[in-house]
């Protein structure tokens, strides 16, 4: 058995273990040898799968355990209803039986819809997660949130269905595109903000730039700890659970209405200057909060301005999103490192002022 440092999401009796570091996906394929699964459906980001799918099935041979392969068209193409009603009917057509095992593999869309697709397997079935992006190591594959897109918007269906265990392995971040990984660190900060202050001063001083940074892994087990302590408070996102939010109410605007130019880190990064500005204006943080913010951002190569941006489309997004849930705004603001929170009844211009900051 490869022995991986391993961080527990507690949920009674659907706890799990996160594990974090190189040989991770070796480990995660222990876990699965040792279930009784007869079969392991292996769903895949079709671009993943051509990099890492062969030495997965080759473990799983080695292992004595059978598999069958369903691709997915990449990114957040591959998160739609057609999709996962495809991938659903190629399962089936394998004779999948209850005992049987879904394995995700892939960046954060891919292990989605591979989590929803077990999830609605004969009413739930098992599933693991090999998430290869930096995205889905910290955040995505970590918490049991699953779902698509729909016309409406992004992850608007979905379930929350906790996997039995998951592989971060840390040697799949270096066949990671440059931006991806950078946009990956947007997460990594805002996880740092929200549960981890002494991490996010380790990356003022020597932020990961990319995947050979020698305390790569332990910034990943780190910003897992941070969500697997929320997780377990809030597994269903009745409170604190939406502090994982922060940056996410305009990230997704600015997301959606750039047509999905940006990446998701990549509109978390501007979100979260977004949410400092409004928290700095409405007296609830320091200016100099937003200064370091802003330094560690542009030091990992994210965006925090865009002059391009469209105010009015923007907020009427965030309003659209808004009707969606009850009690009114949904911005998650911070008094500081480690304290986030939502706050409704912002002043009226409040987003406004922040989108313009970011258009400066
Ligand atoms: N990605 C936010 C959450 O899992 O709650």
């Amino acid at each position: 058995m490869t022995r991986i440092p391993a961080v527990r999401v507690e949920l009674g009796e659907r706890s799990y273990d996160v594990l974090a570091g190189e040989g991770a996906a070796d480990a995660l394929l222990d876990h699965v040898a040792s279930t009784d699964a007869g079969r392991i459906a292996v769903v895949a980001a079709g671009n993943v799968f051509d990099i890492h799918g062969e030495a997965v099935i080759a473990g799983l041979d080695r292992r004595g355990k059978r598999s069958t392969v369903h691709r997915l068209p990449p990114g957040e193409q591959g998160k739609s209803l057609p999709v996962v009603g495809g991938i659903i009917d190629e399962i089936l057509s394998e004779d999948f039986e209850r005992r049987d095992l879904v394995l995700g593999l892939g960046g954060g869309a891919a292990t989605d819809v591979a989590g929803f697709v077990a999830s609605l397997l004969l009413r739930g079935v098992r599933w693991v997660v090999l998430p290869t992006s930096l995205l889905g190591q910290v955040d995505a594959a970590v918490g049991g949130k699953t779902g698509v897109n729909v016309r409406r918007g992004k992850n608007l269906v979905g379930t929350f269905h906790q996997p039995r265990a998951v592989g971060c392995d840390t040697g799949f971040l270096a066949t990671l595109p440059a931006r991806e990984f950078r946009a990956g660190m947007a997460e990594v900060v805002k996880t740092a903000w929200i549960g981890d202050p002494s991490l996010f001063e380790a990356l003022e001083r020597d932020p990961p730039k990319d995947a050979s940074h020698p305390r790569l892994p332990e910034t990943i087990r780190r910003c897992i700890a941070v969500k697997a302590d929320i997780v377990s408070q809030d597994e269903r996102e009745a409170g604190r659970r939406a502090s994982l939010n922060f940056g996410h109410t305009l990230g997704h605007a600015i997301e959606t209405e750039s047509g999905m130019s940006y990446l998701h880190g990549e509109c978390v990064s501007l979100g979260m200057v977004a949410a400092l500005h409004i928290s700095v204006e409405t007296g609830r943080c320091e200016a100099s909060l937003l200064e370091r913010l802003l330094a560690l951002l542009e030091d990992l190569g994210l965006p925090v301005r865009d002059p391009s941006l469209d105010t009015d489309a923007i907020l009427a997004r965030t309003r659209a999103d808004k009707k969606r849930r009850e009690g009114g705004d949904r911005y998650q603001l911070t008094r500081g490192l480690g304290f986030v929170s939502v706050a409704r009844d912002l002043p009226a211009g409040a987003p406004r002022a922040a989108i313009e900051f970011l258009r400066r």
